[in-house]
């Protein structure tokens, strides 16, 4: 695990991005692409707004989903929406369907991936954590957490009563570059477990991550101790 620890929210989301755009240029200059999965809620919107003003090779950068909500496009709670919305430079958005059949969609996903990235693996991947200790869409009691197989799925979690797209574990612990971004309080609980806490996955799935570049403000980081 590598810690960045920001004296602020914003100061930590513009580590997180500057790192980002660090990784995705050395990728574009090793293979003339960078694709780079992105997670979705609320904290990634700053760290994308400030990425959106980096001198980014935007057409040689194609950005993926983490995950999605199982809502249309246009939806308020759309990680989709919130992605485009933020990081208005972006040519190449590959979304996955909220709208759809979430198993459906996963499978579109998944098929959209291989035919991307062929065997590759994603250049970066860029994850969250919730209060819970969930990642991606990888909650408390899911057992597909623990498969290694599988690159998307499509899932009810019964705690938020809503279908949900993610990707799996193997494409997120295969990236070449795995950050997560968290900030604040709230936090804390959950970022102690994932970093800290004794392996479980089955109640924490973001210690999936805990070999990642973790980008904490201080009071995240503090009350993780
Ligand atoms: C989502 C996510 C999710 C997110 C965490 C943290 O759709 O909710 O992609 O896994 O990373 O829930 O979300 P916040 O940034 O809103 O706390």
């Amino acid at each position: 695990m590598t810690l960045h620890i920001s004296p602020d929210a914003r100061a930590t989301a513009e580590a997180c991005a500057r790192q980002l755009a660090g990784w995705m240029a050395a990728a574009i200059a090793q293979r003339g692409i960078a694709h780079t999965a992105l997670s979705g809620g609320s904290t990634p919107k700053l760290m994308l707004e400030i990425l959106a003003g980096f001198d980014v090779d935007w057409s040689r950068a194609h950005f993926w989903q983490v995950d999605e909500r199982g809502v249309p496009p246009t939806d308020a709670q759309s990680n989709a929406r919130m992605i485009r919305a933020a990081l208005v430079p972006a040519v190449h958005f590959h979304r996955m369907k909220g709208e759809i059949d979430a198993r459906q969609a996963a499978a579109e996903y998944a098929a959209e991936i291989q035919s991307a990235l062929q065997d590759a693996p994603f250049d970066v991947v860029q994850c969250g954590i919730g209060d819970d200790g969930h990642t991606a869409s990888l909650f408390p009691g899911q057992p597909l957490v623990l498969d290694r197989s599988q690159v998307t799925a499509g899932l009810w979690v019964e705690d938020k009563q809503q279908w949900r797209i993610t990707l799996l574990p193997k494409p997120i612990l295969d990236a070449r570059h795995l950050a997560v971004l968290a900030a604040g309080a709230g936090k804390g609980p959950a970022l102690r477990r994932a970093l800290h806490g004794e392996i479980d996955l089955l109640r924490t799935p973001a210690q999936l991550l805990r070999g990642a570049h973790w980008f904490l403000d201080e009071i995240a980081a503090q009350s993780a101790k």
